[in-house]
Formats: structure tokens, sequence, C-alpha cells
């Protein structure tokens, strides 16, 4: 990419960042707990984007961000214990996944296709000036590279995602250094996916009563567990070069060679991974709900972004080997 540039966090520099961010660019801000990598929720790119300067080698769902909790009315559905807490730690370093609307505008990969969305109003002033001015939802995970330590200054910023990313907003060293907690709020029981800014005890105080933990065996819903990633209900072949007629097929670049298949979708015919990425979860429920047998997959390389597509459908394909050998 080209060099990275550095601002600093005032009123010229919040607004020159938000437009980066209407644009499809990626933003790092600060928050009150760490530095967030931000992207325009609803632009599939600029998502595919985000996740390949991070280089994470699966999609992880993505913490949506706004300025305001009503920003979030038209992307998930509200409880009373939700509002409880919003209304009590918000804005603030807290997380709440709640069911996404129907109409939900927010990327499938940015939600690695999960019906549901964690949702952040951020207490930071400069980050709430940026969320303002943007006038969207913004995913932010934490600004490093994956497997890194999250940032809590600009220089770690730079260090780990400089020259990848368009810019970063210099504001200083964050105050509260970890990420936010985690509640899933789409049980019967909310459920601690992380620990993070808000203690367990602030949360159980504020409800009345125990919540339960992520690590619970009867809530497999930890992030990055098989249990919480999307996969289509139709069986998936991968590596194919000819697909039956009761399949559908998912191409990759070039289709001379690749054959058959009832329906077909290419991820990207030109062979780009960052549009692959951005296609994929969109692609999959299109032919998920195709009416055909099964999904047929061409073959993906593994290299950057497509470790993380390879990844997901390994998952996918994965569920499907464990029912055959139960029968
Ligand atoms: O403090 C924070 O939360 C920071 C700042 C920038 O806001 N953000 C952050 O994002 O830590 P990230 O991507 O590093 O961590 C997000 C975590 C992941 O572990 C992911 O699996 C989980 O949130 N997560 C997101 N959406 C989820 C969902 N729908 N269900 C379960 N877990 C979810
Ligand atoms: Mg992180």
């Amino acid at each position: 990419m080209h060099a990275t540039i550095v601002i600093a966090a005032d009123h010229e520099g919040i607004n020159r960042a938000a437009q980066t961010l209407r644009t499809g660019g990626l933003v790092a801000f600060p928050t009150e707990t760490v530095y967030g990598l931000g992207a325009d929720a609803t632009q599939d790119h600029a998502i595919a984007a985000l996740y390949a300067a991070k280089g994470r080698p699966e999609f992880n769902p993505l913490i949506v961000h706004a300025d305001m909790a009503a920003a979030f009315d038209s992307l998930v559905t509200w409880n009373e214990d939700a509002r409880l807490l919003a209304g009590r730690f918000w804005p603030g370093p807290l997380s709440l996944v709640l069911p996404t609307t129907p109409s939900c505008p927010v990327s499938l990969l940015a939600r690695a296709g999960l019906p549901s969305l964690a949702v952040r109003v951020p207490s930071h002033p400069v980050a709430r000036a940026l969320l303002a001015a943007a006038g969207r939802p913004i995913a932010a995970p934490s600004a490093n590279r994956s497997g890194s330590l999250s940032p809590t200054t600009p220089t770690h910023v730079e260090a780990s995602l400089g020259g990848k990313i368009d810019l970063i907003l210099a504001g200083g060293r964050t105050s509260i250094g970890i990420e936010s907690t985690i509640i899933d709020m789409t049980g019967t029981t909310p459920c601690l996916l992380r620990q993070g800014g808000v203690s367990q005890e602030q949360i159980e105080q504020c409800l009345g009563g125990p919540i339960a933990l992520g690590t619970d065996a009867a809530q497999p819903k930890a992030p990055g567990q098989l249990a919480s990633h999307y996969a289509p209900d139709l069986p998936l072949r991968l590596h194919v070069t000819s697909a039956r007629a009761g399949e559908a097929f998912l191409l990759f670049g070039p289709e001379l060679g690749l054959i058959g298949g009832g329906k077909r979708l290419n991820l990207s015919p030109s062979g780009d991974l960052h549009e692959a990425a951005a296609n994929l979860f969109a692609m999959l429920h299109e032919l998920d709900k195709s009416g055909l047998d099964g999904i047929a997959v061409s073959a993906i390389p593994e290299t950057g972004l497509g470790r993380a597509i390879n990844d997901r459908l390994r998952r996918a394909a994965a569920k499907f080997q464990s029912i055959k050998f139960q029968n």
C-alpha cells in the first residue's frame, strides 16, 4: 500500500478521517479501551481491506461502533436487559451482542455471516466526534496485526500497521488499555464472552442477578468457536473442478476448465482475494437458498486473505463430515 498518514485528532483531522471512512478507507482512532481500526461497516470492500490489513487468519466477527445507542436501532433488536446495560454503561467499554434486524445493512463479512452483531458506543471524545462525523456504523477491531498486542498509543499502531492503512488519528494514550467487555444478549441469560473494561460484578449488579460465562459447556459461544460461526445448510465440497448438475458452483478466478453446476457464482472473476472475501458470505447465503443439493467450491489460493477464506470454507465443510460420520 501507500504511506500511512498520522494526523492530530483536532477538528480538521477528525473531518478528514470521517471522509476517509465514508469513501471506504481504513482509519485507526483512539477509544477509551484501545486504538481501533475503523472501516465503514456497510461496505464489503472496506471490511475485506480491514481483514487484509490486520492479517487475520480467519474472519472473526467485528464490533460495530456508533456515537449513540439510537444509531443501532435499525441494525439490532433490543431487549430489556440490553437497554438496562446500555443505559448504565454507555458510552463506555461494553459491547453487546444482539440479534440483527432482517434489514441490517452491516456487511455479512463484518458479521462473519452470524445472525447477531456486537455493538458499542465508546466514550473517548475523539471516537465519538469521528463516529458522529462519519454518520454511519463503523466496524473497529483493535488496530494491530493479528496475533500481536492491542495498541494503546499511536506509535503502537504505526509500528504494527504502518503502510497498511490510510490514516492514524493520533489522540494520545488510551485510558483503559484493555478491550471492552463483551456480553452475548441473544440467549435467555446474558453470557459474558470476554472480560474487559466493565467488570462482571458491575454487570451482575446492574442486572440484579448472575450472568453465564462464555466458557460454560452449555454456552459454547466464545469467539472463535465453531458453534458461533456461520455455515451454510447445504453440504460443501472444496477444491472442485467439476460440479454436478444438482450442485451450486462457487467459483474463483477465470472459469476456464471449471465445468458444471446448476447455478454458478464467481467470488472474483479476476482472481482478486479482496473482492472474493467481500463477496464470500453474501454469495454463500445466496447459493444456500438456491434449492440445490449442495455447494461445490473451486480452489482458492492459500495466501493473504485466501487463508481466511479457506479457513471459513473448511469449517463449513467440516460440519457435514461430522454429520456423515454419525450416520
Ligand atoms: O475495546 C474494544 O472492544 C476494541 C475497541 C476498538 O472498540 N475492539 C476490539 O475488537 O477489541 P476485536 O475485533 O479485537 O474483538 C472483537 C471480539 C472478537 O473476539 C469477536 O469474536 C467478538 O468480539 N465478537 C464480535 N461480534 C460477535 C458476535 N456477533 N458474537 C460473538 N462474538 C462476537
Ligand atoms: Mg483484538
